[in-house]
């Protein structure tokens, strides 16, 4: 017999939901109960899951995988990180570290683990510990002070990969736009970066974007009364998500020629112009019908936002999206 899962506590979930918004350093751990994480991990843990998801996709199609045998989730909370993780690339690692300076976390973290992915050793780890191998980093920049942010940045420098997930935030964009600028004097830039040199956000003329970009979330929740319980108890969308992103690998070799888009394509009745990343500039482009084959993704928009283009200044005259081919 099916068995109903047991009801969400959304008083408690939106006092969750306003400690985050707070957008405060949290220096203390939070989580009190295991009731209390399996509540988020089933709604805004999952909805970040939807971002890991879009994050995935991505690596998958320009063709990243992880370059190192050791897993590693920092302020794992649930471990949705994780989980999204080993399931994507399965057999890729032989063991999994998991730091939290909350033991309630790390505990759920590697029961939830255990369950799902049977033969995979975890072990705990106290976060102020050696960072090992490919490192996951899943909402937790808001939660560090200034001095904790340098100080991860760099116990970074020692890693394989960094696999960095934030809240679509100008301050969440901006700040891995810093943290980018750090990591780039040892590591090859993966995503969403299509080059190697100085973020083209730090330009003057582009002080008022920020590197953000959005995940659907899957079909099913749009239709899934629980997701639109969700929507009503806590005043969240269920998606398209905004989320930042920085993957950072020392083995990759960099693919040139690419496009990432930047945020949401602004529609005009016969035209969009987006905003779009790529070695030469940060420009933005126009795309139409005339644009050919290309404008359906551009317009839909098709998710994740990776295109090769054919350019006439700022006019897209043709090209490929990058998901074109699945
Ligand atoms: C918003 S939760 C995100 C949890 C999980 N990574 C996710 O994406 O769902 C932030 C997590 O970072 C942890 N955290 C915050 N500051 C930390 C620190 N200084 N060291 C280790 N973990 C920390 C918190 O305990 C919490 O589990």
């Amino acid at each position: 017999m099916r068995q109903t899962p047991d009801p969400i506590h959304w008083n408690d979930l939106r006092e969750l939901r306003d400690l985050f918004l707070a957008d405060l350093p949290l220096e203390r751990p939070y989580w009190t109960s295991l009731r209390q994480m399996s509540d988020y991990d089933r709604t805004l843990g999952e909805r970040i899951g939807w971002k890991w998801d879009t994050v995935i996709k991505e690596l998958k199609l320009r063709g990243w995988s992880p370059p190192s045998r050791v897993l590693t989730d920092f302020g794992c909370g649930t471990g949705i990180a994780a989980r999204r993780m080993l399931a994507a690339f399965p057999g890729a690692f032989d063991r999994l570290v998991l730091m939290d300076h909350s033991a309630i976390a790390t505990g759920f973290a590697r029961n939830k683990i255990q369950e799902e992915f049977t033969g995979i050793p975890v072990e705990l780890k106290n976060p102020s510990e050696t960072l090992e191998g490919t490192i996951l980093i899943s909402h937790v920049l808001t939660e560090l002070t200034e001095t904790a942010q340098a100080g991860l940045a760099e116990r970074l420098q020692s890693t394989d990969a960094v696999v960095w997930v934030e809240p679509g935030t100008v301050r969440c964009g901006k700040a891995l736009v810093q943290q980018r600028e750090i990591l780039r004097e040892r590591f090859t830039m993966v995503a969403p970066c299509p080059h190697q040199g100085e973020c083209g956000l730090l330009l003057p003329e582009n002080e008022a974007h920020w590197c953000h970009h959005f995940a659907p979330a899957p079909s099913s929740a749009h239709q899934d009364p629980f997701w639109g319980h969700f929507r009503r108890e806590l005043n969240l969308d269920i998606g398209p998500v905004a989320y930042s992103f920085l993957v950072a690998d020392k083995t990759a070799a960099g693919d040139g020629g690419l496009s990432h888009l930047i945020g949401k394509p602004l529609r005009a009745p016969k035209f969009l112009r987006v905003l779009s990343c790529q070695q030469e500039d940060i420009a933005e482009l126009v795309a139409s019908r005339r644009s050919g084959d290309i404008y359906r993704p551009l317009k839909q928009p098709a998710s994740p936002a990776v295109y090769r283009f054919e350019r006439r200044k700022n006019r897209i005259t043709g090209g490929q999206w990058l998901g074109g081919d699945e």
